[in-house]
């Protein structure tokens, strides 16, 4: 059984693949956190490592608690760390002390309530402990819960929080998850960036005192992703070992780390504190988000493969799960909000003509919206630029043999909307205070989302649509931040709930319409990857990585997006030359290359391309097609990192490691260059490849000790790729 429970030593021992995760309850109740890293077999308690800073034992009566490892510390009763979580009394106490009730283990992996997670198809595939906590003063009971899966190297946690006692009782933080480490000997990994710049990878050394990331604008966003790793200083894409913290959820979070002054690390990761409260009426619960903790002990590539294995089938649903991704093009970056049904249907009779699977019509086909100021929640065709409707020109797009994809907006509404006219209070707002409005806010209002009224509207309004014609893709966009954040159906002492509710609201209005239409692909975005999260992958399987299109750019952005999320979630499109976002110029088979590491697509008026163009275009088609079953469900190997060099490259290698596909990107060209040679990953040594469409053939090891030559690459933003096949 991959979990145990010593009774005599009172110690859980959770196995996940090749990881052990120690949990102890004290003699005094608390629990304590003993160990986290590679599989222990076999078991001694002699001389366990609780702390380095006083020998104390579990059994001691009297808990030196400030300087013990713990796994969801309290505050005000002697542990001066951040706490995993903080209640206030109807008294205005905030001290609470959490002691060991009881436990529960047992196969298989509950849903969360109301909120997105991993999930097993099988029960085998993984085990749960259940630790009650409570502290006897107040009744609040917490429980933690635990799942480690049976073939990854995967912990999950969250924790619900019920109040059992007599009291009202104000969470005024719920945190996810705490673990303790007992040195700060680490560097700290995040994914940050802004909007254009999505997922960059910044690295520091951990400092004694707080460092955090956290996002305060009601969506995960562009400028921190809900991830960290923790890093051992030798740390590389194969060696070293890293501790990744991924927290299942879309909007305000907070994840810390904070070195105390006895160099002990504790994380935390969950809802965002900040501007957050949450009451809990007697025998009321609150259940946290999930985080997802990977251990690896081979470096950070093996961390983003055990990511991306459990992402794809245990994170993404529904029917496109498993199903290859089709090839768009969508009209954006070709038109803007100025087309007509005849410019649709020229760049859709375009697309089928090269081969492209899927037309997505994207803003500005609803109300008057002819410009980013007006229409958002009026989801009725504009009859001015599609005169015929919806219906006909999907039928007419269909007929030709091309699918039809939609774009909404649904969390949103323009002020000058019939929308907004007959429902003022239906936004998020504070009464009587002027909402932000600026470049930043696109003209719009976000809705409020914590009201059923209104996430009923949005479920009906997109449904309808979605009925009226053989719609096969949504494109969920959401373009600005949440601010002035209140709701006139809350309660004074409930304002404080109104981003997580907003939160819950969109996961029960994705869920609603999603199964509701199983058969539709959704691709959620958010201005590009402001919201590119597990949370939202779960009822969406892939997101728009970026608005910028640029392939350089894309480089460092997917390749900053694949430390947690796999290829098979991100959508990466060929747009023009010189690229609308950076005024960059750059070949087709560059911007094609570097687009074949997501969900394919152009983005761009096809109808210009020249027929040399064409021609050029129908093969990137045609061979994204005999690649795409490797780079949407093979594993994927980081080779040249853009942030530490000139350069970019992967590889995907398929699952039974007979075809591969590798891809090599030279920034700028540079002189008297050594000669240079692209090793690769991930192949069966044994096996001889063949590159498709040349005559050469190499012997896998002969590919992963000497390697590709590129040296003969020239002139800048410059790629080239292989195909290997075994033979
Ligand atoms: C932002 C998205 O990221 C773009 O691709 C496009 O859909 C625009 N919104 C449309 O307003």
């Amino acid at each position: 059984m991959p979990i145990l429970y010593d009774k005599e030593h009172k110690l859980f021992h959770l196995q996940a693949a090749d990881t052990s995760y120690i949990i102890q309850i004290f003699e005094t109740g608390h629990l304590a956190h003993l160990y986290w890293g590679k599989r222990i077999n076999k078991l001694s308690f002699n001389n366990f490592p609780i702390t380095a800073v006083t020998n104390f034992k579990s059994t001691d009566p009297i808990l030196p608690i400030d300087v013990v490892p713990q796994e969801f510390p309290s505050f005000g009763a002697g542990d001066f760390r951040t706490p995993a979580y903080q209640v206030q009394l109807e008294n205005g106490s905030t001290v609470t002390d959490l002691l060991y009730v009881s436990h529960k283990i047992y196969k298989g992996k509950p849903s969360l309530d109301n909120l997105p997670s991993t999930y097993v198809e099988n029960d085998d595939e993984a085990d749960t402990l259940e630790i009650t906590l409570e502290d006897k003063l107040t009744g609040l009971n917490v429980i933690l819960l635990y799942t480690a899966y049976r073939e990854l190297n995967v912990i999950t946690r969250a924790a619900k929080l019920i109040n059992l006692g007599k009291e009202k009782l104000k969470l005024l933080s719920a945190l996810s998850m705490s673990v303790d480490f007992n040195d700060y000997n680490y560097d700290l990994l995040q994914l940050s960036g802004c909007w254009c710049r999505e997922r960059h990878i910044f690295k520091r050394a951990l400092v004694p005192g707080v460092q955090s990331i956290e996002s305060k604008r009601g969506m995960s966003s562009h400028t921190q992703n809900p991830f960290i790793a923790l890093l051992d200083k030798d740390v590389t894409e194969t060696h070293g070992t890293v501790y990744g913290f991924n927290l299942i959820y879309s909007g305000n979070f907070l994840a810390q780390v904070e070195v105390d002054p006895n160099y002990l690390t504790r994380i935390l990761m969950g809802i965002n504190p900040f501007d957050f409260s949450w009451l809990l009426d007697v025998n009321e619960s609150f259940q946290t988000p999930e985080v997802v903790m990977v251990y690896s002990d081979c470096g950070l590539g093996n961390m983003s493969r055990t990511y991306h294995n459990l992402y794809r089938k245990r994170l993404c649903r529904g029917n496109y799960r498993d199903k290859l991704r089709p090839i768009l093009v969508n009209n954006w970056e070709a038109t803007y909000f100025n087309f007509n049904a005849d410019k649709i249907k020229s760049i859709a009779n375009t697309a089928k003509e090269l081969g492209i699977e899927l037309f997505v019509l994207d803003d500005g086909w609803f109300g008057k919206r002819n410009s980013d100021n007006c229409s958002l929640g009026d989801w009725i065709v504009d009859k001015n630029k599609l005169p015929d409707g919806l219906e006909s020109l999907v039928k007419s797009i269909n007929d030709n043999g091309t699918k039809f994809g939609l774009w909404f907006e649904p969390e949103m509404v323009s002020p000058d909307s019939d929308l907004y006219r007959a429902h003022p209070d239906w936004c998020i707002h504070v009464p009587n205070r002027k909402p932000a409005q600026g470049k930043f806010q696109r003209n719009q209002l976000v809705l409020d989302l914590t009201r059923e009224e209104v996430c009923n509207y949005i479920i009906d309004a997109v449904s309808n649509i979605l009925k009226s014609a053989p719609i096969s893709y949504v494109k969920w966009d959401m373009n600005r931040a949440i601010s002035d954040v209140g709701s006139e159906s809350l309660p004074a002492e409930r304002q404080r709930e109104t981003s997580h509710r907003y939160v819950l609201g969109l996961y029960k209005v994705m869920d609603k319409i999603t199964s509701a239409f199983p058969n539709v692909l959704f691709e959620s975005c958010a201005s590009g990857g402001g919201r590119f999260d597990g949370g939202i992958l779960y009822y969406m399987p892939q997101t728009w990585t970026s608005d910028d299109t640029d392939a350089v750019e894309r480089l460092k952005i997917q390749y900053g997006t694949s430390i947690v999320y796999p290829a098979i979630t991100m959508g990466a499109h060929v747009s023009a030359s010189p690229n609308h976002q950076l005024g960059r110029e750059t070949k087709l088979s560059t911007r094609a290359d570097a687009a074949m590491a997501g969900n394919f697509g152009y983005e761009l008026d096809l109808t210009k391309f020249t027929d040399e163009e064409k021609s050029i275009v129908k093969q990137q088609v045609e061979k994204y097609k005999e690649i795409r079953h490797i780079t949407q469900f093979g594993d994927f190997y980081r080779l040249r990192n853009p942030f530490e060099s000139n350069e970019a490259a992967w590889i995907f290698v398929s699952k039974d490691k007979k075809e591969a596909f590798a891809s090599y990107f030279k920034v700028l060209a540079k002189p008297f260059t050594l000669p240079s040679r692209l090793v690769l990953e991930g192949l069966n040594p044994d096996y001889t490849y063949e590159v498709i469409g040349s005559d050469m053939t190499f012997g896998g090891d002969e590919l992963m000790y000497i390697g590709l030559d590129t040296t003969e690459l020239k002139g800048d933003f410059t790629s080239i790729t292989w195909r290997l096949k075994a033979i």
